[in-house]
Order: C-alpha cells, then sequence, then structure tokens
C-alpha cells in the first residue's frame, strides 16, 4: 500500500492509498494521471515510485523530461537513450527495428523498400538473432536478388552505425524486485520526437514478450510520464501491455498533460484499461468529458470541481458503473484529494538521511 495523501471529500482526513492486489481483475491496476503543466503529475509519480520501491515492487520508468534525475543510490538504476554518447538500447531485434533505425539515421526507407523488406525478410525468426547486424546480414542476403542497391545502402549504412551496437535490453535483470530502471531519454540528433516513438514502442514491445514468455508472476510497475510522446493506439506496445499484461501482474501508469488533440481517435482503448483516474486541474474539457463518460448534466459541476484544483490536488476516480445519472452521483465516486508533495528527504532509507 502506497500513501498518496489526504481526502477532502467526501470522507474528510482519510489517508488515501494506492494499492496493488494481485487478483487480476483489481480495479486499481492502470492508472492514468492526467491535468495540466506544473499540475503535480510528475510529483505523483515520483512519490509512487518510491512506495513501489518500499514494497519490494519492481519499477520501469520512462523519463523524456529528465525529471527523474534525482532518484538516484542503490535501488536505483538509470539507462539514457540517445545522448552524447549516443547509446540505443538494443531491443527486440525485428523488421521494425531496422525502420525505426533507418529512421534515425535520416535514411528511412521508401514506401516501396519497406514492401521489399516485408516481402522477403519477415520471415526472419528475431529470436534467432542477438545482434542488430546479424540480423542486417541475414535480411542482405535475403535481398542478394533484389536489382536496386539503394535497399541494400541504407542496411550497410545502419550496420556500421554505432546506433546498431547498443547494449540488449535484460528484462530480467532489470525488473528486479524492489529496483527501478528509468530509462533517460535525451533527445539529440537521433532522438526526435519522430524517432522517440517507434524506439520507444519497439522497446515496451520487447517488454511486453519478455513478461509473456516467463512464468514469473512478480508485480510490477511501468510507469510512463508524458505519455502522449508515445504511441498509444490500437496495436502499439502501451495498447498490448494494458490489455495482455493485467494477468501478469502488471500495472501500468500513464501521465499527460493533453490526450484529445494529438492522439484523438487513439484515446478510448486507453481509457477502457485504466480503471484508476487521478484527474488534476485541467482545461482540456473534451478530454475529460470523454474519460469521465460525462454526460450533459454531470459535465459542469465535473469540470468547475477540477477547475478549481490546486497544485498537488487532483480527483482520484475508479467509479465502475456505466451511467451516471447526475453531477451527485457522479461526485460521490470521486474523491477530492491533497496529495503529499515529494522530497527524498521523506526517504531517508532509500537516499540516506541529508544533513
Ligand atoms: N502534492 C504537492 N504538494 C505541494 N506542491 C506540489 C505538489 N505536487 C507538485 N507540487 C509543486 O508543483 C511543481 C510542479 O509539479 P510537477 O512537476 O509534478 O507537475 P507536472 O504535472 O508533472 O507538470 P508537467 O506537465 O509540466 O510535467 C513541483 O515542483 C512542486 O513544487
Ligand atoms: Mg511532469
Amino acid at each position: 500500500m502506497i500513501q498518496l495523501g489526504k481526502a477532502h471529500s467526501p470522507c474528510d482526513d482519510t489517508d488515501i492509498f494506492y494499492t496493488f492486489d494481485r487478483t487480476p481483475s483489481d480495479n486499481n491496476q492502470h492508472c492514468i494521471i492526467f491535468g495540466k503543466s506544473g499540475s503535480g503529475k510528475t510529483t505523483l509519480m515520483k512519490r509512487m515510485i518510491c512506495g513501489f520501491v518500499e514494497n519490494g515492487i519492481g519499477c520501469i520508468v520512462i523519463d523524456s523530461k529528465q525529471d527523474y534525475k534525482q532518484l538516484t543510490g542503490e535501488h536505483f538504476q538509470h539507462i539514457r537513450i540517445g545522448g552524447e554518447e549516443g547509446f540505443m538500447p538494443c531491443h527486440e531485434i525485428n523488421l521494425d527495428t531496422i525502420i525505426s533505425f533507418a529512421e534515425c539515421l535520416d535514411t528511412g526507407f521508401t514506401p516501396s523498400q519497406k514492401q521489399m523488406l516485408r516481402s522477403r525478410c519477415s520471415q526472419l525468426n528475431h529470436e534467432h538473432f542477438n545482434s542488430v547486424e546479424g540480423f542486417i546480414d541475414a535480411c542482405l542476403d535475403n535481398l542478394k536478388s533484389v536489382k536496386h542497391g539503394e535497399i541494400r545502402d541504407v542496411l550497410e549504412n545502419i550496420k556500421a552505425d554505432p546506433i546498431s551496437h547498443g547494449k540488449r535490453l535484460e528484462w530480467k535483470d532489470l525488473l528486479q524486485n524492489g529496483k527501478v530502471t528509468i530509462f533517460d531519454v535525451d533527445y539529440d540528433q537521433f532522438i526526435t520526437d519522430a524517432t522517440l516513438k517507434p524506439i520507444v514502442n519497439s522497446m515496451l514491445m520487447s517488454f511486453l514478450n519478455y513478461k509473456i514468455s516467463v512464468p514469473d508472476d512478480n508485480n510490477c510497475v511501468l510507469m510512463i510520464d508524458e505519455a502522449r510522446n508515445y504511441d498509444i493506439g490500437t496495436g502499439s506496445a502501451i495498447s498490448k501491455i494494458l490489455t495482455q499484461l493485467r494477468s501478469k501482474h502488471v500495472a501500468c501508469f500513464l501521465a499527460s498533460q493533453f490526450m484529445s488533440y494529438e492522439n484523438g481517435a487513439k484515446v478510448p482503448n486507453v481509457i477502457s484499461q485504466c480503471d484508476t483516474k487521478i484527474i488534476f486541474n485541467t482545461t482540456d474539457s473534451k478530454f475529460i468529458n470523454n474519460l469521465l463518460q460525462l454526460n450533459q448534466e454531470n459535465k459542469k459541476a465535473v469540470n468547475d470541481e477540477l477547475a478549481s484544483l490546486h497544485t498537488g490536488e487532483a480527483l482520484i476516480c475508479n467509479y465502475e458503473g456505466t451511467t451516471i445519472a447526475s453531477a451527485r452521483d457522479y461526485l460521490s465516486h470521486i474523491i477530492r484529494v491533497s496529495l503529499s508533495n515529494f522530497s527524498a528527504d521523506d526517504y531517508p532509507e532509500l537516499f540516506g538521511t541529508t544533513l
């Protein structure tokens, strides 16, 4: 159990906890954290991460804003994506990885080259390859009889670049109980909004495949801050993780400032999997109406309540009903909470005491 803060209403001053139940149907499992910039999402995530460590739960964090840098020490491991060393974790080695690497190197493949790659190389079983180099060699072999050389040049270019020599992600080591692995995304010439999506998608796909392949039933948490930066639609790794890893005791926390406009139609799938919603002050009423399935009658009251929230205050909701009759009915299922602030000093056993 992790203490999140104190309730204002409807149960004044009661401690509010996040509990990680082991039953797959547990309605606390996946969680969406939504709110405008500076409302307190990252602060809450940091607090939860420390709570997970204290509870011996393994945690994977994706940080595209260097917000989790202060979490250091024996419980925390940082893996950099991009940056000066150009470090690129080598994840699921398959055609999609190769295609995303080509995009990172600005060459990319034309649509017809992609089609050619898929028709010639999709039968290559990625499980047989331990390195990007080996996989590319096998592709080149399959493309021997192809007339146009450009497709081979692109593949050779990827093979020669440090981008393809990253370390393979060993999820078994990264997912240890009570340990947190933080992927720090360092935007550079390779890592841009466009290339980060396929890289993280592929990384998460390998996480998904790893969790599915092992009988291991340890609780673990995946925390994705700034979730709008990644693919979340049907078919994406995030969407598959949400649907397929419930029974594997994986809880996914998605935090975001916006969703409705950029991701439009992609959102419903994510919403339907996140039974717990923690909503800070927001002006994105379009998304909120969708997220909470508000009707004409309760829209205004809920949005007014949201607009009145101060920094660090949120509405927490895990209402399971299908129809909500009135605003009063709705609000009685939502708890207004004052969330605790985060300070490393609150966790002397994790970070050591500071003088
Ligand atoms: N529970 C809290 N109690 C008191 N102050 C808080 C609380 N949560 C956040 N704050 C203050 O608000 C600041 C911004 O919080 P935070 O970085 O968590 O916002 P955010 O929602 O993640 O914003 P962004 O969308 O820009 O990343 C913090 O540095 C802290 O000073
Ligand atoms: Mg933040």
